[in-house]
């Protein structure tokens, strides 16, 4: 049995990503480390949550003695971090958050499993996951590698290239076992309704406003959330130590053709008359440092692991679409209480 701590496995891709261990991985103990934010919610993962290979713990990744506490405790033989304030938007408004959990929650378990690994790290590994926002904004063509230099223009994207850059230095510096993978934007379930598809399907089936930032030309490379489970899955698994992977669904689309899609889906599925939610786009201030465009080159992946994305947009979108219009009580329950503050507060002098 390996005790397999995931950080931030209350979260949108961490859920994804602890119920594909836990049910695919018997032989595993899946320790899930969340702080529980506004963007955790272990309702997420009711569906597994009595696993005899599960335990929730309650904890925060910046807090090095809790950290210590329970590698003691459960002697984990692997971390796979996703914990991160993730939201562009409120990376804008509070930065500092984003420093506190993504660079110094990062060193914090960095160091934490070096001191407990020594140098028995032949069986070890520090899985770090990361986003392509850290290669910055591409123009109209081009495509992010691997080895395309780190450029991050906002201070989500800044925070998360520091902590890519400090988990090198741990593998140079210490040999520390450790793999990252740059993910491009993920959609589909259980994702909260600040990002862009959530947020903008509750709003149409509640005939509220769309709040498309400036022209809604920039352009986004979209990836199902349980392909970028199993892209990590193998990477976990069979990549190598030192070692960076993109993954992405080579899948881009500009913001206004993507919500136009979402508005004709969900026009089908509320049976309302052909152009209506569209009538709910309303073009608004643009956010700061706008990065223009972001697309993966995943050739590394597929050519080394064998992995590419398992549906098309148009099936992932829909069946996304289909979860959120089931899950009612789910998208109620997120968006009660400081949600709605956080609204107001992002969109009210727009
Ligand atoms: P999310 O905001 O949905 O979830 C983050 C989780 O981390 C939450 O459960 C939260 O409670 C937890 N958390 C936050 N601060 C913590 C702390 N100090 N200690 C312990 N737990 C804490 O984020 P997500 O969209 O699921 O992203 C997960 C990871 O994947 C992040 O590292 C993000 O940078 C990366 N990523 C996200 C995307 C995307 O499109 N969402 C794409 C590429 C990479
Ligand atoms: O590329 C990976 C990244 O994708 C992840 O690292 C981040 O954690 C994740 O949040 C996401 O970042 P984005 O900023 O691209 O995602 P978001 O859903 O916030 O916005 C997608 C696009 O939609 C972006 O161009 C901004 C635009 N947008 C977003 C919101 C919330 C709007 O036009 N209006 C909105 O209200």
């Amino acid at each position: 049995m390996k005790n397999i701590l995931i950080t931030g496995g209350a979260g949108f891709i961490g859920s994804h990503v602890v119920r594909l261990f836990v049910t695919k991985y018997p032989d595993y103990h899946i320790f899930n480390l969340d702080k529980l934010t506004y963007a955790g919610n272990l309702e997420n993962l009711s569906d597994i949550d009595n696993s005899p290979n599960y335990t929730f713990l309650k904890g925060d990744i910046v807090d090095g003695i809790f950290l210590n506490d329970i590698f003691t405790k459960y002697q984990f033989d692997a971390v796979v971090h996703l914990a991160a304030e993730s939201h562009v938007d409120r990376s804008i408004t509070n930065p500092l958050e984003f420093i506190k959990t993504n660079i110094v929650g990062t060193v914090e378990l960095l160091n934490v499993a070096r001191t407990h690994w020594g140098d028995k790290l032949s069986d070890k590994r520090f899985y770090h996951i990361s986003t392509d926002e850290v290669y910055g904004s591409l123009g109209e063509t081009g495509l992010f590698e691997e080895r395309t230099p780190y450029d991050p223009r906002s201070p989500y994207s800044s925070s998360k290239a520091s902590s890519d850059h400090l988990v090198r230095a741990y593998f140079h510096t210490y040999n520390m076992p450790v793999v990252i993978s740059n993910c491009s934007n993920n959609y589909g379930s259980h994702q909260f309704p600040e990002k862009l598809i959530p947020l903008f399907i509750n709003n149409i089936k509640n005939n509220k406003p769309l709040p498309v930032y400036g022209k809604g030309e920039n352009i986004r490379d979209w990836l199902w959330v349980n392909d970028h489970a199993v892209a990590i899955d193998l990477i976990f698994h069979q990549g190598k130590n030192g070692e960076t992977y993109n993954i992405g669904g080579h899948n881009e689309w500009t913001n206004i053709d993507l919500i136009k899609e979402l508005c004709k889906i969900m026009d089908e599925r509320l049976g309302r008359d052909a152009g209506t939610s569209e009538k709910l786009i309303t073009y608004v201030k643009d956010r700061a440092g706008h990065d223009a465009r972001y697309a993966i080159d995943a050739t590394k992946i597929k050519d080394e692991l064998g992995w590419i994305p398992s549906i098309t947009f148009e099936e992932g979108l829909r069946n996304t679409v289909d979860w959120y219009l089931q899950n009612e009580s789910w998208l109620n329950r997120v968006t009660s209480g400081d949600y709605q503050n956080y609204y107001e507060n992002q969109y009210q002098e727009r």
